[in-house]
Parts: structure tokens; sequence; C-alpha cells
């Protein structure tokens, strides 16, 4: 019989949410509005209402959070409900709700794990050029302070989630609010100015010696060069330095590595486009690169990139059709989808190999990385809900997978200090709407009841035995 892997006993085990996927409630005790709401409303497919309704529901999920062994509750706080307009009055019942959600975890012994932003800016300020306006990044720190001051039972802060996808998702696929494609001057720039508030927001929880560990989620997913053609190399590198290095070298090294500028520039010159950084910036990102304490890598794929040199070009698989998505970026390349790897529905390339990959390389690129968390990592799938029998093997498949790769990863010398299942229950999937779940508990969104999915209870013998099954 092959042995099974085992997982560090201290190994801590999560599930994972965000305010605006989770909560619904989008516009009660106060709350201000969000891009997302009036951007769903006016294409009228589906809003986040009432999504998973963790406004209410959370007493129930904590307890089945104890109830399986789940550690701990990645979750973040939603701006415009402490600041409706982004800044200025504070909005007390907001305040209120999360000190109710902090006490109901503290009850269930479920540690919260608390994002300061996903995806979430209050609309105000998102009209204002969200980002791409360094005044915004001003209000962003200030809130930042104010989280710090105010939830003092929260200990684990990560400023961002998912840099690299707000500033592609918003400006180069369109796939988010306002729609804009194609704009590499606005990716790079959204970037780097996110990156700078997540440094000035780090300078400040640690010069206000305030109790616990902060550190930023990224999304990270491995490139590949489609063939050893010199060419195709040097498109991996290429979509490697934009969406991976960029971020890695700013988070670690507080600055931009020579090599990494060298191919961001390449990128922006094919796009007829190029972007000066202040370099005052550097001196909060360079402070934050020593202070930071860990890194939370959200992945859930890999990609094979080829050479490309024509217009720039996408197919979004929105809705789960197979085969339907496509990426080609001018001065990138293009991700090529491999036959001999298998896909979900929405065509992302299940290979754990990736993120074994991707541990192992931080730790040789950045040895000053602190320790990981894995914050995001899961499998979309069209659940079937059979009288409340829910049978996800292929979720469990890919977990196994992963946490495979997780366990020689820590074989290997890579801190790894705890996972978080995306997600924790079905919750609202942004672009994707409904039918993409990834939760352990299925959630009827009618009737708000939820179900332990098969993987539920894989993940709490997991988080039991610390053994991979
Ligand atoms: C990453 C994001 O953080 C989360 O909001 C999203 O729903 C999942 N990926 C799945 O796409």
């Amino acid at each position: 019989m092959k042995e099974m892997r085992t997982l560090p006993k201290d190994f801590i085990m999560g599930g994972a949410t965000a305010a605006y996927q989770a909560e619904g409630a989008t516009k009660l005790d106060g709350k201000g509005l969000v891009a997302w709401d009036t951007w769903l409303e006016e294409k009228g497919r589906y809003t986040a209402e009432p999504a998973s309704d963790f406004y209410h529901q959370y007493p129930v999920d904590l307890k089945l959070c104890r109830k399986f062994k789940i550690d701990s509750l990645r979750m973040s706080i939603a701006w415009s409900r402490i600041f409706p307009n982004g800044y200025g009055e504070v909005n007390q019942a907001g305040v209120d709700y999360y000190h109710r959600v902090f006490a109901e975890c503290k009850k269930q012994g479920v540690i919260p794990f608390v994002t300061i932003h996903h995806f979430d800016t209050p609309k105000t300020l998102f009209d204002n050029g969200d980002f791409l306006n360094r005044e915004n990044v001003e209000h962003f720190v200030n809130y930042a302070k104010f989280c710090f001051e105010e939830f003092k039972e929260v200990h684990y802060w990560s400023t961002f989630n998912e840099i690299y996808p707000v500033a592609t998702n918003q400006y180069l696929t369109g796939i988010f609010p306002p729609e804009i494609k194609f704009d590499l001057k606005k990716v790079v720039t959204c970037l780097h100015n996110m990156m700078w508030a997540h440094a000035r927001a780090v300078n400040i929880f640690k010069e206000g010696n305030y109790s616990g560990e902060i550190g930023v989620v990224h999304s990270l997913e491995p490139k590949y060069p489609y063939s050893q053609a010199k060419e195709d190399i040097h498109a991996a590198a290429k979509d490697d330095a934009l969406s991976i290095a960029f971020l890695l070298d700013a988070t670690y090294k507080g600055r931009y590595s020579d090599k990494t500028m060298a191919l961001v520039n390449e990128i922006l010159a094919a796009n007829d486009t190029q972007v000066e950084f202040a370099e005052s910036d550097f001196i909060a990102m360079e402070k934050a690169a020593t202070q930071t304490d860990f890194l939370g890598i959200n992945n859930y794929q890999s990609h094979w990139v080829q050479h490309y040199d024509k217009e720039s070009a996408i197919g979004f698989n929105g809705t789960g059709e197979k085969g339907t998505s496509f990426y080609r970026i001018k001065g990138i390349g293009e991700r090529i989808q491999r036959d001999d790897i298998p896909k979900n529905d929405w065509d992302w390339a299940i290979y754990p190999e990736g993120l074994y990959d991707l541990l192992v390389r931080i730790k040789a690129d950045y040895p000053n990385y602190g320790k990981i968390y894995i914050t995001e990592n899961g499998l979309g799938f069209k659940d079937n809900f059979n009288d409340g029998v829910i049978m996800d093997e292929p979720r469990i498949e890919y977990l196994r997978g992963n946490f495979n790769s997780i366990s020689k990863a820590i074989d290997a010398g890579v801190d790894v200090k705890g996972y978080f299942i995306w997600s924790l229950m079905d919750v609202f999937s942004w672009a994707n709407g409904y039918n993409k779940r990834y939760g352990l508990f299925y959630v009827d969104f009618e009737t708000q009841k939820r179900y332990p999915k098969e993987s539920a209870y894989w993940y709490k013998f997991v988080s039991e035995n610390k053994v991979i099954i």
C-alpha cells in the first residue's frame, strides 16, 4: 500500500470566504454601495443578494466550523460597512457587526483570519479611479488603521486579496467593472499603487505596535513555457514577471528587480506605453519588505504560455462551458489549454505539481518570505444536490493532489503553516455568478440551509489526523 503523506500537527486547516461573496445584506444597516452593486443590477443576471447570507447566518457557519474541525475562518471586512463613502463618517452598525462576528468566532474556538480589502472598494472611491487614483491610497491606509485600532480581537491581518486579479480583471480582461480592456498602463499603475498601499498599511501596523501578524494575499499561478522554443520560454518569463515576480519583488525586496522590470517594460513597450514610479514610494515598500509576517497564496491553476505578437483577445468562460476561454495578450503571450492536462468546467488546468513548484521557488527566490499560508485553493464544480447528499469526489481528488504538493514542499523545507479551502460554504462567485460552487458546505440559496458535502467529511478527517487520505 502506498504510504500516506502527513501534515505538521499544528498545521492550521481553515475555510475561506469574502465579505461581498458571503454576506449579502448589501444595503443593510448603513452599508455604502460598491461598484459591483450597480454593475450587477445593470447586467440584470444576478446580484450578490442574498449570497450566502453570512450577515445573518454567521453563527450557523461558525458552528459548522467547530463541528468539522475547521480551525480558522478567512473572511474580509467590507470597507463600505465601516466607511459608507470610503472615508469620513464611521457607520457604527457596521463596526458592531464585525465585533459580533469576532465574538462568535471566539465562542466557537475559530480563529478569524481577516482581509482588509477583497475586491470591494466603496463606490464613491471606485468611481473616482479606485487604486489608479493615489488619493484613494490615503483613504485605504486610513481605513486599515481604523481596523487595527478598532478590532483588537483580530490577530491575523491581510492587507489585500489578489492585487493582480484586481488590476487585470478591471483593466486587462475587463471581466470586472469598469470593464476596461488591454490597458497595460493602468494594469501596472494599479499593481504598483496597491503594493505601495499595502506597504504603507504594514508600516502603520508595525509602527503602532499592534499585536498580531500582517501579510498580503497574492494570487500566484505558475507559468510554464508551452514548448522549449526560445520564444515560448521568453513569453512565459514575461507572463511570470507581470503576474508573479512583480508582486513578490515588491513584497519581499521592496522594489522591482532589474530582471522583472526589463520584462515588464518590454510588455509596456509592445503596448506603446510606459509607467514611471515615484522613487519615494520605495521607502515605505523597502521598510514593509522587512516587516511582513506572512505571505498568503491563492493558487488554483497553472498556465502554459506560447509566443504571441498579434492584437490582444480574450474569451471568458463565465458559464462553465468547457473550452470557451482563450487568452492572448500582445507583448506577453498566449496561454494555451493543454489537452493532456485535466481541466474543470471553467477551463482551469488541474495541476497540483504547479503548487509544489511555486512553493519551492518562493523559498529559493525570496528567502525572507517569513511563512506561508495557502489562503485559497479549491475546485469550482457544478455540485449535484441529491436529496441533501452531495458526492463531490472530483473536489476531494483535487484537494488530495494539492495537499500532497504542500506536504512535499514542507519536506523540502518550505514553511507552510496552514491551508484555507476556497470556500467554506458555497458563495457568490463574481463574474461567474452562482453556478460555480466551491464550498465544503452546499448552500441552498433559496432557503439558506447548509449541507455538508462529502469533501467536508474528508476535510474533517485530514484536520483531525493530519494524514492525507
Ligand atoms: C479568488 C478570489 O479571491 C475569490 O474571491 C474568488 O471567488 C476565487 N478566487 C474563485 O475564483
